[in-house]
């Protein structure tokens, strides 16, 4: 299957707004075949014949499990927010969970079910309260300095060399050290963290042993962590999750090691890929990645501009999470016209949401300096992203600075030689190659 024919937004013609009409892209004629290599490289063709013909979509996954893909915006964004579908693994009519074939590898066995994407009010709403008095926009604003000497630190690595695969030694790095010094895990330990989150990223899609063994390993370790943060409380996430306190409520030591996991989890995949996947666009899109870096030479301090709605477009045009985690309908729903049996999995694709030529004009088409802009891709409703913040704050730092100190970054591959990761959940690539200044 070949590439999207990626264009710009200065190269188009005759824009309309709000068509269902899919005529500018290659969209299968019949349906198409989903979960292959071909599919992972470029899903959004078949995304729009399944927007099209079948909204609501029943499959079967890899891993053998039956789910319905909910693929147009409207019905996506009423589903996240409904609350007749469950986030508990529990509600599913199938075992799979038991056998360990939804949800994250290994957090059953470590005991960490309990965390924000499992569990639905009022279990949510009190876990979810508590830990945004510890999380806070302002912890994040006051991080923005670290982030900057992450992010440069990293860059000085490869700067003088010309070449770097920047997946690994750039978007990769930065989220998990970022991660780390914002819980409080010591210096001295987060290279530990930095194999363990290795092995997850790289098998998340493979053999699920590797990554339940490095899940263990995260567990214990935040476990002893917390034990000992406890002891002698500090300025950092951990211990302001221990102190957290809501009309006397507390959280327990295994829900604040279930929430540090889930922030590790959560935080760490999705801001490689938006790292990854903006600077893969950007490289794709001359013309607006040219428009950026004008925006960056001239922009005085402080005015993010085009640098933040070119963020938020990043996250739409092709965003890190394909599609959000799983919802089980507790009760039989209807979503656009397809009845969905009670037990039944529904996995809301954002990917092919944000993609809906019903809301967004010209879906196809990157334009960083797109306002009318709600998209999916941090999710809606009370499972909206609790660290859309921290991951505005890394993604804009990473971009900027890149492109500020490596203007003539280049492209070292073709596109159709780079190799994007099979998992379900998070869409991202396994090597960004890139050379400069030749
Ligand atoms: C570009 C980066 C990110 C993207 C695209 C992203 C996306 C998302 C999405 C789509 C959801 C909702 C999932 C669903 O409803 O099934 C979510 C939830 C969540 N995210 Fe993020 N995320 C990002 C970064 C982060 C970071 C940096 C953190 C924290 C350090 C974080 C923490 C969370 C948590 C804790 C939840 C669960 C919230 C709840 O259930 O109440 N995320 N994220």
């Amino acid at each position: 299957m070949d590439l999207l024919p990626i264009s710009d937004v200065s190269e188009s013609a005759g824009r309309g707004r709000y068509r269902r009409d899919v005529s500018e892209q290659p969209c299968p004629a019949s349906a198409p075949t989903l979960f292959t290599w071909e599919f992972a490289t470029d899903p959004y063709p078949a995304y729009a014949w399944l927007r099209e013909h079948a909204p609501v979509h029943r499959t079967t996954l890899p891993s053998g499990v039956e789910a319905w893909l909910v693929t147009r915006y409207a019905d996506a964004r009423q589903t996240l927010a409904d609350n007749r579908l469950s986030k508990n693994p529990q509600r599913h009519s199938e075992s799979a969970h038991a056998r360990g074939k939804v949800g994250i590898p290994g957090e059953q066995r470590a005991d960490l079910m309990t965390h924000l994407l499992n569990i639905d009010p009022p279990d949510h709403t009190r876990l979810r309260r508590l830990v945004s008095k510890a999380f806070t926009p302002r912890r994040v604003a006051a991080f923005a300095p670290r982030v900057r000497e992450l992010t440069d630190d990293l860059i000085d690595a490869f700067a003088a060399r010309g070449e770097a695969d920047l997946i690994h030694e750039f978007a990769f790095p930065l989220p998990i050290y970022a991660i780390c010094d914002l819980l409080g895990v010591p210096r001295e330990d987060q290279d530990d963290f930095r194999d363990w989150a290795g092995t997850m990223i790289r098998h998340g899609g493979g053999p699920r042993g590797g990554v339940a063994r490095a899940v263990k390993r995260i567990r214990a370790y935040l476990a002893e962590l917390i034990h000992r943060k406890r002891a002698a409380l500090g300025d950092d996430l951990i211990s302001d999750l221990i102190r957290a306190s809501d009309h006397g409520d507390h959280l327990t030591e295994n829900e604040a090691a279930a929430m540090a996991f889930i922030l590790l989890f959560a935080g760490f995949e999705t801001t490689v890929n938006l790292i990854g996947n903006g600077l893969y666009a950007l490289l794709r899109n001359p013309g607006q990645r040219a428009r950026l870096q004008r925006h960056l030479e001239e922009a005085e301090e402080g005015d993010e501009g085009l640098l933040a709605t070119g963020v938020e477009e990043l996250l739409r045009y092709d965003g890190p999470v394909e599609m959000a985690t799983w919802r089980f309908a507790t009760e039989p729903v209807t979503i656009g016209g397809q009845h969905i049996a009670e037990g039944e999995p529904v996995l809301v694709v954002l990917a092919a949401a944000d993609r809906d030529p019903e809301r967004f004009a010209d879906p196809d088409v990157l334009d960083l300096s797109r306002t009318d802009n709600q998209h999916l891709g941090y999710g809606h409703g009370i499972h909206y992203c609790l660290g859309a913040p921290l991951a505005r704050l890394e993604a804009r730092t990473a971009l900027a600075t890149l492109l500020r100190r490596i203007p003539d970054l280049q492209l070292a591959a073709e596109p159709d030689d780079l190799r994007w990761r099979g998992g379900l959940i998070m869409r991202g690539l396994r090597t960004l190659p890139v050379t400069w200044g030749k």
